[in-house]
């Protein structure tokens, strides 16, 4: 299986990656690192260690991390994801604590403790990660890949241009970029396109297994579709979870190597990720000189049906 360590806003959406990365048999969770985003970082690591309870995972290890970006104050979204970050499910408490590290050490010491090189996937903005990689830059030589849900090709939601994950914090995101790790671009261009159809969700919903209902639950919260029956009411995007699929099966998504940078500029477009899809330097002259921005692999397109698929099998296993 490959080892993977989740940095997460839990977050509706987050909760259904935490559900896949559980159950998916060649997928290892080694750690799950909480940051401030959805909603503020002790509400993120409440919720982180209710739903890996409510998957049967409650051993793998959770850290607190940042409470703030680097620079600005916190911004939460509770507009989207409910007051208590994750739906207000009416959920309980957990019954344990997190890890008495904190994320950024939790991170070094699983990353260098791994067997074989991890995937980090980020599904949040990127502020642990960027401390992570300026405290510790050994750890790049036991990360595979970096996988993270952020930015946007095209069109932004928490502005215009950009997306949530990098709006929020995106000088942490410009470190991650230009960390020379290989990173995949999982952003909202994809991300808005993986929607489980309203009667899988209401299938979901009626499991008797507390996981696989509370994949329906958390989906039923992502209303995709409006009019028709009342299942088709409850279809709903994966969301984040679509970033653990690009890990567990990555020949659902096609990527494109391209420069990328995040704007950092106060004003409109700060957060935007520019993704440059010109020509690139030796098919055009207009790229002679080119500045220095990073390569990621940007995925352009998904496969939805099969991550769907991917995903209801996956939850719904016992
Ligand atoms: C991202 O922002 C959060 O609201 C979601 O959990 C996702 O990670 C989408 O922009
Ligand atoms: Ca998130």
């Amino acid at each position: 299986a490959i080892p993977v360590i989740i940095d997460c806003d839990t977050g509706v959406d987050d909760a259904l990656a935490l559900l896949l990365a559980v159950r998916h048999p060649g997928l290892d969770l080694r750690a799950v690192t909480c940051v401030a985003g959805n909603t503020d970082v002790d509400g993120v690591v409440r919720n982180t260690l209710t739903v890996l309870e409510r998957a049967g995972a409650p051993d793998i290890p959770v850290a607190r991390g940042a409470e703030r970006p680097l620079i600005e104050p916190a911004r939460p979204a509770r507009h989207v994801h409910g007051s208590d970050g994750m739906g207000d499910l009416g959920l309980p408490a957990p019954t344990r604590a997190p890890a008495a590290v904190d994320a950024v050490t939790l991170l070094h010491r699983e990353i260098l403790a791994s067997p074989r090189p991890v995937t980090l996937i980020p599904t949040a903005p990127l502020t642990n990660i960027a401390l992570l990689l300026r405290t510790h830059p050994e750890v790049t030589r036991n990360i595979e890949r970096i996988v993270f849900m952020g930015g946007a090709v095209a069109t932004g939601n928490a502005t215009p241009v950009a997306e949530f994950n990098v709006w929020h914090d995106p000088e942490a995101a410009a470190i991650l970029l230009t960390a020379g790790v290989p990173v995949t671009m999982y952003g909202l261009d994809v991300f808005m396109r993986v929607v489980v159809p309203g009667t899988e969700v209401h299938r979901l919903r009626a499991s008797t297994d507390p996981g696989t209902r509370l994949a329906g639950e958390l989906l039923a919260h992502r209303p995709t579709t409006q009019g028709g029956p009342p299942e088709a009411e409850e279809a709903g995007g994966l969301g984040d979870a679509g970033a653990v699929c690009a890990v567990a099966d990555p020949g659902g998504i096609t990527t494109r190597r391209l420069p990328v940078e995040v704007c950092l500029a106060p004003g409109a477009a700060r957060g935007q990720t520019i993704v440059d899809r010109r020509p690139r330097p030796g098919e055009s002259e207009i790229h002679e000189g080119t500045r220095e921005q990073a390569l990621v692999d940007v995925a352009l397109e998904v496969d939805v049906e099969r991550y769907v698929k991917l995903y209801l099998e996956t939850v719904e296993r016992p």
